[in-house]
């Protein structure tokens, strides 16, 4: 383990503690410190990653480095929100988007594939749907390799691009070599028949697909239109009400099976109850 994993490892650590979607109150979170144990898992996890990844999984990806913290719970509520839809429904296909930039999509993807990956019975296939801007295989921490547009782009079977996740139960196809026409690519045929294969061939596999932002980028309303269900994040403060509304008209009401208000921190003030009521993760 070189100077510069060390490094990060460290930055790692702290980060993770004063990472905001940690989602303990002030007053858990007391002086700042964690607890011993969870600081132990959690170096020892990031000492196990070094030898089979490239980097550290980020700090973001919180269910996999604190699955006890509250965030966890949260992404653990809208895993079961899925399954138990998926009984009646058959949600097989989740897509992850927002209406625009930076509001928290891969960082969603990511904790909810590893929450899936991290339950009793499904396996987990997490797809980089964002061809312009792809992050799932640096969030992950995952060597580069081939990926989606690869797979549309050559008469390849899927197999052939699939790579192991952070997990046993997790498969990433990561976004693939940068293309000139992103929207042609995934609005086509190829791409539609790639989500009913994975869907019919891996029966036993949850698809989480993360998506470009819904009011920018064309193809993700076609996908949305292709998945089971939506999930939309919604960046807490951050996130502007037009634009949210714009994205949730051209999605449809019915197609959102849950909203991530991600960046929401729980306040133990006298306010704590309208903020409950109004601003949690709402399905
Ligand atoms: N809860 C949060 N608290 C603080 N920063 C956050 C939070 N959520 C996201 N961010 C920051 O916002 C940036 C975008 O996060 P992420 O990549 O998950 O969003 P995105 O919607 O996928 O972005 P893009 O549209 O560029 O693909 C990151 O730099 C991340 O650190
Ligand atoms: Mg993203």
């Amino acid at each position: 383990m070189g100077k510069l994993y060390k490094a990060l490892e460290k930055a790692n650590i702290s980060a993770l503690r004063d990472w905001p979607l940690d989602g303990r109150t002030r007053e858990e979170k007391g002086n700042g410190q964690r607890g011993p144990d969870v600081v132990r898992a959690s170096r020892q996890r990031v000492k196990e990653d070094a030898e089979r990844l490239e980097k550290p999984v980020d700090f973001r990806v919180v269910v996999y480095h604190n699955p006890e913290s509250l965030a966890a719970e949260h992404f653990k509520v809208l895993r079961g929100t899925i399954m138990h839809r998926s009984k009646g429904q058959v949600i097989k296909s989740i897509l992850v988007t927002s209406a625009l930039e930076q509001e928290g999509k891969t960082m969603v993807s990511c904790n909810l594939a590893v929450s899936i990956a991290q339950s009793i019975d499904p396996y987990v296939l997490l797809i980089d749907g964002d061809v312009r801007r792809p992050s799932v295989q640096k969030m992950l921490g995952l060597r580069k390799s081939r990926g989606l547009t690869d797979y549309l782009m050559s008469g390849n079977p899927l197999s052939d691009y699939l790579m192991k996740g952070i997990l046993d139960k997790m498969t990433v196809l990561q976004a693939g070599s940068r293309v000139r026409n992103p929207a042609e690519l995934m609005t086509s045929e190829r791409m539609q028949h790639l989500i009913e294969e994975a869907r019919d061939r891996y029966a036993d596999r949850l698809i989480v697909i993360d998506s470009p932002p819904v009011n920018l980028a064309a193809e993700s309303l076609v996908l949305a239109g292709q998945a089971d269900a939506v999930v939309m994040v919604v960046r807490y403060g951050v996130s502007d009400k037009n634009a949210v509304d714009e994205a949730v008209k051209k999605l449809g009401k019915d197609k959102i099976l849950g909203v991530v208000f991600n960046g929401f921190e729980i306040t133990p003030r006298k306010y704590t109850y309208y903020k409950k009521k109004y601003y949690k993760v709402a399905y």
